[in-house]
């Protein structure tokens, strides 16, 4: 594997490895993606094997153009009405960390979508990320760059800790701004459905679609076709993962705390606990959802290394991006 920088040469070195079947990682503002050729069936198959990723999940193919988007989403069959409010939403929210499922289109391999008729499609901000795929096909296939159902990088090293056998390239662009994943939505039938809540929070695509619905983060409540990725194990850290509400994090009992790490969303709950804890950490000092999101990852990532053998971890409240953190705590408190 070599660690490349974000020099104009460094990202056409890597746009070249894209063209010619080969795997790099490159951040978007979300996480870290591990990207390959989106029309090359051959080089998606390797990002299967590099994530030991079962083939029957699905990736999110990444554009830098919305006129790209009729290369790989075939809207045709799609109502006029639907069409409107897809052309908002990629008007509105793109580029940014919003996934649309789209009827798929033929030259996007079924290897990409496992075998499914529709295609998972998102235009990330980050410039690194354009550029990218400007200079490959202009359009790259990537799942988040972690091992499957480990916890998802926001920088390079977390790339590099698990994959650095597996991969070609690794583009350090520092740590994602986001630090969670895109917000996956389906509007093929005018009824939109999150399925999977990210960073945009639902409120957001709510406002600009003039309609309310109903947040899925799990499969209950999603109709067909299901998304593969709602799998109930995912973003799991080595040790095993307790969630608590507010209360019981406060009342944990001292038995095993030098084997366990606890993972606050603020400092008022933090301070409330009144012994030294030996590993700890806070999302978001003064209680922001989007700073919690953006330390979720990390936070977890070095509690994890710090050797514990469990880490109670508090829930989010229920607005901005707390349900999209919670949707991540409570799939890797699951095993
Ligand atoms: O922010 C993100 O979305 C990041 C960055 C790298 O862009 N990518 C990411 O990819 O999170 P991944 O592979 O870790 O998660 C993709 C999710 C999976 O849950 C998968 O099942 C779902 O998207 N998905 C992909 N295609 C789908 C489809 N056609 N229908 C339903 N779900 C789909
Ligand atoms: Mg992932």
């Amino acid at each position: 594997m070599t660690l490349l920088g974000t020099s104009d040469a460094d990202i056409t070195a890597a746009a070249q490895a894209i063209r010619e079947g080969r795997l790099v990682a490159f951040p978007t503002e979300t996480v870290y993606g591990l990207g390959s050729d989106a029309f090359n069936a051959h080089a998606i198959g390797r990002i299967f094997a590099a994530k030991k990723r079962p083939f029957f999940d699905p990736l999110i193919i990444h554009i830098a153009e919305r006129s790209n988007l009729t290369k790989v989403a075939d809207l045709d069959s799609l109502s006029l009405a639907v069409k409107e409010k897809i052309q908002l939403l990629c008007q509105e929210l793109w580029p940014g960390p919003l996934t649309l499922i789209l009827p798929k289109k033929d030259g996007i391999p079924l290897i990409a979508t496992s075998g499914l008729s529709t295609v998972a499609v998102r235009f990330p901000s980050h410039p690194i990320a354009h550029k990218l795929i400007a200079r490959s096909t202009g359009a790259i296939a990537a799942p988040s760059a972690n091992r499957f159902a480990c916890l998802s990088p926001t920088c390079a090293e977390h790339v590099q800790e698990q994959l650095e056998e597996a991969i070609d390239f690794i583009i350090d662009g520092g740590h994602s701004e986001i630090g969670l994943e895109s917000t996956i939505l389906d509007i093929r039938d005018g009824i939109p459905r999150i399925l999977r809540p990210g960073g945009y929070p639902k409120e957001a695509i709510e406002a600009l679609v003039g309609q309310t619905f109903s947040q899925s983060g799990d499969t209950n409540g999603i109709s067909a076709p299901t998304a593969p990725g709602q799998l109930k194990s995912h973003y799991a850290p080595q040790a095993h993962l307790f969630v608590h509400s507010r209360v019981q994090m406060l009342n944990l009992t001292a038995f095993g705390e030098e084997q366990s790490a606890f993972l606050f969303f603020d400092a008022s709950s933090a301070k409330i606990v009144s012994r030294t804890l030996k590993h700890s950490a806070i999302l978001s000092e003064k209680g922001d959802t989007t700073e919690a999101a953006a330390n979720l990852f990390s936070k977890l990532h070095d509690l994890d290394k710090s050797g514990v053998t469990a880490i109670h971890a508090e829930l989010a409240p229920d607005t901005g991006l707390g349900p999209a953190i919670n949707d991540r705590l409570n799939r890797a408190s699951m095993k």
